[in-house]
């Protein structure tokens, strides 16, 4: 089957959060699976860009109402990633260091879905299925329907997944006519609550709809930024699939990443001497509990809930716990987290930013990974902090419900259901106690390691999606 995946980001060309991972992971285990695989993504200006070598196989201007921009198509050329990666080189439009957050992300992500469909008429060769992701490919079921100019190429199947319901692509009437020539009595497709709406465009015309876990299915039939009536209504043909994590890529016992490799018949001294590294880094104290959290800083990730709880954790253990923050987003959040590190020197520390190198060792060497999500559409770091043996502390919400069981069920994490201060400090106590019980904490922390969270159990369900008429 020839699978044409469309996504803004694709690790390791551009990662802002999970989409990327996902993205870079899936596509290649569906190409083991036998399958013929490309993903496409604009060509920004990121470090794998300028490090790594690409030959055009496209050329071509792509016309955005009285705009009209030069594109190129750039293949990466050594297929080294285990599928095809291709740029959509606009320099206009993409020739900057961030994925997102310009005031023209409606222009560029729109001339991004144009030329990309552009090429694949241009080029004739039809792939069968089209998996577009979140609302940055959302045009692209609509426009592959109802543009005259692309009916050669009607007959692909489209699936979008959701990775995030909660931004959707909203612009304007007048840029609707951006989208090239369209059949004007299905412009209704375009519309919800009075603006142009290109996730809802997605949802509404794609063939099939996919979350990325099925208890996030479940959550935006009811609450989705005001799209719950539209999920309501596509219900037949959607379907919550569990991202897979890429189990070599995130493997401790070959981890480049690491101070120390391990598995499960050895990970007590493997992940001491990790967090022994990360304790010298930081300047934290190995023999307590290690507390992490990796992520974006935003309400919609409990973000605003970790300074508090860091006070009163901290405190209330009597400085007898470690906390170490990865991550930046709103800089209010960022400020307090930063305030705190003069108050509990040597208990807590955060890093403002992202970098993956630090992420592998954070995962290796901490002994608990908070995941206080609002929303959690999926959630991949606690599928990262099992396999590296380290317990997840999440609230029940999406993706974080479907694969963390409290270890008083018999599980292999700690669960809370509120998104409060109070709930993250009981649970971080609870983590306190059990990391006293040696034992009991082993054989937690085993079972963790041994679920099986990799694509190649999930990767057939899309195939599946793809199959369905
Ligand atoms: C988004 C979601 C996250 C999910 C990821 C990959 O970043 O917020 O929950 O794991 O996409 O699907």
């Amino acid at each position: 089957m020839k699978i044409v995946h469309i996504s803004a980001e694709c690790y390791p060309m551009a990662k802002v959060g999970g989409l990327a991972d996902v993205v870079g992971a899936l596509p290649k285990y569906q190409k083991n699976a036998g399958n013929e695989v490309r993903v496409v993504v604009p060509c920004y200006d990121t470090k794998f860009k300028a490090e790594n070598v690409f030959e055009t196989v496209y050329a071509g201007n792509v016309v955005l109402g009285n705009f009209e921009f030069p594109f190129n198509v750039l293949k990466e050329a050594t297929d080294k990633l285990g599928y095809e990666l291709y740029l959509i080189e606009i320099k206009q439009l993409f020739d900057r260091p961030n994925v997102y957050g310009y005031e023209d992300d409606i222009e560029r992500f729109l001339s991004f879905q144009i030329a990309t469909l552009d090429w694949i008429l241009a080029e004739n060769t039809i792939p069968d299925v089209i998996n577009c992701h979140d609302h940055h490919a959302g045009l692209i079921p609509f426009m592959l329907q109802f543009c005259y100019k692309y009916e050669a190429l009607s007959g692909i199947r489209t699936v979008i997944t959701i990775h995030n319901g909660l931004y959707q692509g909203w612009f304007s009437h007048d840029k609707m006519h951006y989208i090239p020539e369209f059949d004007v009595r299905h412009a209704g497709f375009l519309e919800w609550d009075n603006a142009l709406n290109s996730l809802a465009v997605g949802i509404k015309c794609a063939d099939a709809v996919t979350t990325v876990s099925p208890s996030y299915l479940d959550e935006i039939n009811v609450s989705a930024n005001g799209l719950e009536s539209l999920f309501n209504k596509v219900r037949s043909k959607s379907k919550g699939i569990l991202n897979g994590i890429d189990i070599e890529l995130w493997n401790p016992s070959t981890d480049k990443m690491l101070e120390e490799h391990y598995d499960i018949d050895n990970f007590d001294f493997g992940k001491q001497k990790n967090k022994e590294k990360l304790c010298e880094r930081f300047d934290l104290d190995p023999a307590k509990p290690l507390f992490s959290f990796i992520g974006r800083l935003f309400d919609e990730k409990g973000g605003d809930l970790l300074p508090q709880a860091s006070v009163l954790s901290l405190s209330e253990n009597f400085e007898n716990i470690n906390i170490l923050i990865l991550g930046s987003g709103n800089p209010d959040i960022e400020e307090q987290l930063l305030q705190l590190r003069d108050d509990y020197k040597g208990n807590y520390n955060v890093f403002i930013g992202y970098n993956e190198e630090l992420a592998h060792l954070i995962y290796a060497g901490s002994d608990f990974i908070l995941m206080p999500s609002r929303v959690e559409p999926c959630g991949l770091n606690q599928m990262y902090a099992l396999r590296y043996g380290t317990v997840p502390i999440v609230r029940r919400t999406g993706g974080l419900r479907d694969t963390v069981i409290d270890f008083g069920d018999n599980g292999n994490g700690i669960c809370h259901d509120q998104s409060s201060v109070g709930d993250v400090c009981y649970s971080i106590n609870r983590a306190v106690k059990l990391y006293d019980e040696k034992d009991h904490f082993k054989e937690i922390i085993k079972r963790g390691m041994a679920t099986d969270h990799s694509w190649e159990s999930v990767c057939q369900e899309y195939i599946e999606i793809y199959n369905q008429n």
